[in-house]
């Protein structure tokens, strides 16, 4: 390896490694965007590291980020293999979306899961429909906490996992549901098993796996999730008439059978629990996460939460619900939301990537085959292009008469081909659920609680610690 790398003159800088593990031990992998935001200090923008015998390259900051996303899009569309997901059903034609690699069964995928979440109400009334009663079933249950202190996590993932439950499998769950309950556990117990030295370490020395029991103990819940989903679609197939399409998965069952006859489709039934599995981590722990991030920087910042609820006074009155086309009238509201994105950082350092050619970046060279972690969290806090990047600072999006402007870094949702599939999903439940929960309540610190901490703690996102909220009454 260290051969080939000697050949390559303008491979990127990088640390110096560790015979076997390599640069492993210089990244706390329970924070790795702090780590690469240092390194990058060190060695530049774009940074070589070596995972035992794999290489991998860290780009930073927004010009190089958005070389990299955007004006070489393709070059850097593929993902890396990750052996670590076979024992999940991970295979050729059944890798789902987020982790599949650029090629038929992507395109093919992910067309259809854009096309499908369209057909079912994504960017549409319909859908803003049940999203705003949604927010309905949310704030009663936040009005039956009587003004008692409670930690708002799981009501929030229950309000936005129902959201995706509707679109996947046409039904919601009551909140006080077993059986919803459990499967909101095990969907954050399974990303946080994919957090951490040890799973890093399995993916480049996969044969790790084969001690006995290392599987097992490792990835429980990823498991007990796909035996949750199985059973969803089990209960589907039962009450399933192939002439309608009721939800996701029914339109998928449809493509199943369409596909019987095309061996090495993407559509086949392991393929099924993959992508739902996909859209489902995908489309809660984000959005849901992000909410927490706003009821938390609502509780630290009084003077901006009142200036959120003067707006929706204005704009919205009391006694009707938020509607998207508000948006366009509430330039403050919607700077504190994307201020929240920026500043909460959740997704620190995206998905990985892996080039699909050789390529250049910032005049380095860069094999095919390259893993390349884009390490989002260094362009939304970019020292060069935002004026308090360390700071909650809603004015990073107001012009100086108070309209919202967009800005270029900013970039939660990535960008370029593999740019988040749920985007205009996550902007709605976001505009409307914050919107929803600020008309009802004023969010504040419970009496002799300590101020909570602003850091986040990192499991696949980048999430706030527990906290407490008085939501009072308006
Ligand atoms: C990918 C962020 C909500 C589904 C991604 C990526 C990011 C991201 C950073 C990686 C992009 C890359 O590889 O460069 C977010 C944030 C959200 C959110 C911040 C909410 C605030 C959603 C929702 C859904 C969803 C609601 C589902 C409907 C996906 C999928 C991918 C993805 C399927 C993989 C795309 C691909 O590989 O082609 N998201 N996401 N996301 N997201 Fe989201």
């Amino acid at each position: 390896f260290l051969k080939r790398r000697k050949r390559w003159s303008r491979y990127p800088p990088g640390p110096s490694s560790l015979p076997f593990l390599g640069t492993m031990l210089q990244i706390d992998f329970h924070n790795p965007h702090v780590s690469f935001t240092q390194l990058s200090k060190k060695h530049g923008d774009v940074f070589s590291l070596q995972n035992c015998w794999s290489n991998l390259i860290v780009v930073n900051g927004f010009k190089a980020v958005k070389e990299a996303l955007i004006q070489k899009s393709e070059d850097f569309a593929d993902r890396p293999y990750f052996p670590i997901h076979e024992h999940l059903g991970y295979g050729e034609n059944s890798a789902g979306v987020v982790l599949a690699r650029y090629g038929h069964a992507w395109k093919e995928q992910r067309r259809f899961a854009l096309s499908t979440l369209r057909n079912f109400g994504m960017g549409k009334k319909s859908l803003e429909q049940r999203v705003t009663e949604e927010a309905g079933f949310l704030c009663s249950a936040i009005s039956s906490e009587k003004g008692r202190p409670f930690d708002p996590h799981f009501l929030i993932n229950k309000a936005v996992s129902n959201v995706i439950c509707s679109l996947i499998y046409g039904q919601r769950f009551d909140y006080d549901n077993k059986k919803f309950q459990r499967m909101l556990q095990l969907f954050e117990q399974a990303l946080d098993e994919e957090a951490g030295f040890l799973p890093q370490l399995l993916i480049v020395v996969p044969w790790l796996l084969r001690i006995p029991g290392v599987q097992q103990s490792i990835f429980r819940a990823q498991k007990d999730v796909l035996e949750f989903t199985d059973d969803l679609v089990k209960e589907h197939r039962a009450t399933w008439n192939p002439t309608q399409k009721r939800d996701f998965t029914d339109a998928f069952l449809q493509e199943i059978e369409k596909a019987k006859e095309h061996a090495g489709s993407s559509f086949n039934d392991n393929n099924l629990r993959m992508v739902t599995v996909d859209l489902f981590t995908g489309g809660t722990e984000t959005t849901s996460t992000t909410l927490r991030w706003a009821l938390l920087f609502m509780l630290l910042h009084p003077d901006i939460q009142c200036k959120v609820h003067e707006e929706i006074d204005k704009v919205i009155g009391r006694d009707r619900s938020p509607q998207m086309e508000d948006q366009a009238n509430m330039p403050y509201t919607s700077a504190v939301i994307h201020e929240t994105q920026r500043y909460g950082d959740i997704a620190p350092v995206g998905m990985p990537h892996m080039t699909y050619r050789d390529t250049e970046l910032q005049g380095f060279f860069i094999p095919k085959g390259t893993t390349v972690i884009t390490n989002l969290s260094s362009v939304l806090k970019d020292e060069t292009v935002w004026e308090k990047p360390h700071q909650f600072y809603p004015e990073h999006f107001l012009d100086a008469d108070g309209q919202f402007v967009k800005r270029e870094a900013f970039l939660p949702f990535s960008a370029g081909r593999r740019v988040c599939l749920g985007e205009q999903l996550a902007r709605m439940e976001l505009f409307l659920f914050f919107t929803s929960l600020l008309q009802h309540f004023t969010i504040r610190l419970p009496e002799g609680q300590a101020r909570p901490r602003e850091d986040g703690h990192f499991a696949t996102t980048l999430a706030p610690h527990p906290y407490q909220i008085q939501a009072a009454p308006r």
